[in-house]
C-alpha cells in the first residue's frame, strides 16, 4: 500500500544523497534535498546529474517533474520535514586513516538548531562506532530535550547500481534507541519492507559497525583471492578456475572473488582503513593487524601489474609509450577516487613512460585529479603507437576489444590485462605477448 505521504529532507547530494532523495520521492514522499554546493544544486534542480550513474537521471527527472523532489542550498528550507537523512561524505581524514567527521557534525548541528517540532534525524553516512551516540548528545544539547531523536540507517548502495540498491536493498538496518524512531523509519520505508526486504533493528553502535564490517568483508574477499593469485603465479596454478571452483560452495559464493588489480573507490579502501585504525585505538592489535593486511595485499596488486608491464617492456618503462585503458575505479561509474587504474597509469609515467589514458566516462574526473597524464577520447587514439597496453578497469567496451582492430595501431603487441578480462588464447593467437 502507498505509505503515508511524509515530508523528508536529505542533507548532502553526492551519490548517496542524490540516489536516496530520488528514491524517497519514488516511494511517494515529498523530498527536499540540500547541499552547500550551489553548483551541484543548480544542476540537480535542472534534472542534471553532477556525476555518471546509470538510471539515476531518469529517476531524478521523474521526482522533480512530479513536484515531489526539490533542491535547496539552505538548511532553513528543511525545517518542515519530519525525517531528515544525513548523507554527507566521511572521507579519510588528511594525514590519518580515520574518517573525517566534520561534515556529519556540521549537518547534525545545523539541523538541530532549526527543528522546532518533533523530528527524527537519520544518519546514513558511514561512520566509526560511537558517532551516532555523540550526535544524539549534540542534538539533545542544542534542542534542550528529546523532541528531536537520532537514528542510524547505514546505506549499502553500490556505485553503478545506485537505483536498484536504493529501491530494492538487500536489507535495511535501523540503529535506534526508541520505538518512536523505529516506527518513523518503518513508515518511511514501508513500500520496500512490504516487498519483503528484511529489517534488522539494533542499537547505534551495531548499526554503525554493520556497514564498515560489510565493506571490510568485501575487501577481504578480494584481497583473499588476490593473495591466492600470488600463490597461483608462484606455483603455475590458474586462479580463475580456482576462484570458480571456490565460488560453487554457497558458503563462499562466487561474487567478489575476481582477482586482479584490486579494489579502490571512495568506500572500500577508506572503510577498511577506518576500521583498522579504530581497532588499533581500541587496543585490539591483532584485529588491526589482520585488517591491515587486506589493505597491504590490495595495494601490492598495483605494483604487481606495473611489474608485469615492465617485464614486457624488457625491464624499464623509460621512453615507452603506454596505453592505459581505464581510469575509473570500476566500470559503470566516472568515480576516480582511490582508483587503482589511475595509480598504475601515474606510476608508469613516473618511471619514464609516456602514458595515454582512455576511459568511456571518467576522463574529465581523471584529468582534474591527474592533469599530468595525457587523455584520449577513444581506445584507438590512446593505443596509437603504444609499446604496451595496460587494461586497468573492467569496462565491457574493453572486454569486447578485438585484437585485429588494435594490432595495426600499436607499435608493439604487449598486453597486461589487470582485470583478467580478455581471452588470453585469442590475443596470443594474434601475436600479442599477453600477461594477466
Ligand atoms: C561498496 C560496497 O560494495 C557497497 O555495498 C557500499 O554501500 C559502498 O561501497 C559504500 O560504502 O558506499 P562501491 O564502492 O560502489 O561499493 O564499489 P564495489 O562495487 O564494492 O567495488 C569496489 C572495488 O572492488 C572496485 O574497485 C572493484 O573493481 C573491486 N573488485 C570488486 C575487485 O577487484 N574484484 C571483485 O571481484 C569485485
Amino acid at each position: 500500500s502507498a505509505p503515508e505521504r511524509l515530508t523528508v529532507s536529505v542533507v548532502g547530494t553526492g551519490y548517496l544523497g542524490t540516489a536516496h532523495a530520488a528514491g524517497m520521492a519514488q516511494l511517494g514522499h515529498d523530498v527536499v534535498a540540500m547541499d552547500v554546493d550551489a553548483e551541484k544544486i543548480a544542476l540537480l534542480s535542472a534534472c542534471e546529474l553532477p556525476f555518471f550513474e546509470p538510471g539515476l537521471g531518469a529517476l531524478l527527472r521523474k521526482g522533480v517533474e512530479s513536484g515531489r523532489l526539490r533542491f535547496t542550498t539552505s538548511y532553513d528550507d528543511l525545517a518542515g520535514a519530519g525525517a531528515h537523512f544525513v548523507c554527507v561524505g566521511t572521507p579519510q581524514a588528511p594525514g590519518s586513516c580515520a574518517a573525517d567527521l566534520r561534515w556529519v557534525e556540521a549537518a547534525f548541528g545545523e539541523l538541530a538548531a532549526r527543528l522546532t517540532g518533533p523530528a527524527l534525524i537519520v544518519g546514513k553516512s558511514t561512520v566509526p562506532a560511537g558517532t551516532a551516540r555523540r550526535m544524539a548528545e549534540t542534538v539533545r544539547r542544542i534542542t534542550g530535550g528529546d523532541r528531536v531523536e537520532v537514528a542510524w540507517n547505514p546505506e549499502f548502495l553500490r556505485e553503478g547500481h545506485a537505483v536498484e540498491d536504493t529501491l530494492r536493498p538487500d536489507r535495511l538496518v535501523f540503529g535506534v534507541e526508541t520505538p518512536r524512531a523505529e516506527k518513523v523509519l518503518r513508515e518511511v520505508y514501508r513500500p520496500v519492507i512490504e516487498e519483503g526486504c528484511p529489517v534488522v533493528v539494533a542499537d547505534y553502535a551495531t548499526a554503525e559497525l554493520v556497514k564498515v564490517s560489510a565493506n571490510a568483508f568485501l575487501a577481504m574477499k578480494i584481497s583473499f583471492i588476490n593473495a591466492i593469485a600470488q600463490v597461483c603465479e608462484a606455483t603455475g596454478a590458474a586462479v580463475l578456475p580456482l576462484a570458480e571452483a571456490l565460488g560453487y560452495d554457497d558458503r563462499i559464493g562466487p561474487r567478489f572473488l575476481g582477482p586482479g588489480l584490486g579494489f579502490g573507490g571512495g568506500c572500500l579502501p577508506k572503510d577498511i582503513r577506518a576500521l583498522y585504525s579504530c581497532a588499533g585505538d581500541l587496543g585490539l592489535d591483532e584485529v588491526a593487524a589482520f585488517l591491515r593486511q587486506v589493505d597491504v595485499i590490495n595495494l601490492g596488486r598495483r605494483d604487481r601489474v606495473l611489474a608485469l608491464g615492465r617485464d614486457l617492456l624488457g625491464g624499464s618503462y623509460a621512453g615507452a609509450r603506454v596505453c592505459a585503458l581505464g581510469a575509473a575505479f570500476k566500470p559503470n561509474t566516472d568515480d576516480v577516487r582511490d582508483s587503482p587504474a589511475l595509480a598504475v597509469a601515474s606510476a608508469a609515467q613516473a618511471e619514464g613512460a609516456r602514458v595515454v589514458v582512455h576511459d568511456p566516462v571518467a576522463v574529465d574526473g581523471a584529468r582534474r585529479l591527474r592533469p599530468d597524464l595525457v587523455y584520449a577520447d577513444s581506445i584507438l587514439t590512446a593505443a596509437r603507437g603504444a609499446d604496451l597496453v595496460l587494461l586497468l578497469t573492467d569496462w565491457t567496451e574493453f572486454e569486447n576489444l578485438d585484437p585485429a582492430v588494435l594490432s595495426p595501431v600499436v607499435r608493439r603487441r604487449n598486453m597486461v590485462d589487470g582485470r583478467n578480462l580478455l581471452i588470453p588464447a585469442r590475443w596470443r593467437a594474434a601475436g600479442w605477448a599477453y600477461r594477466a
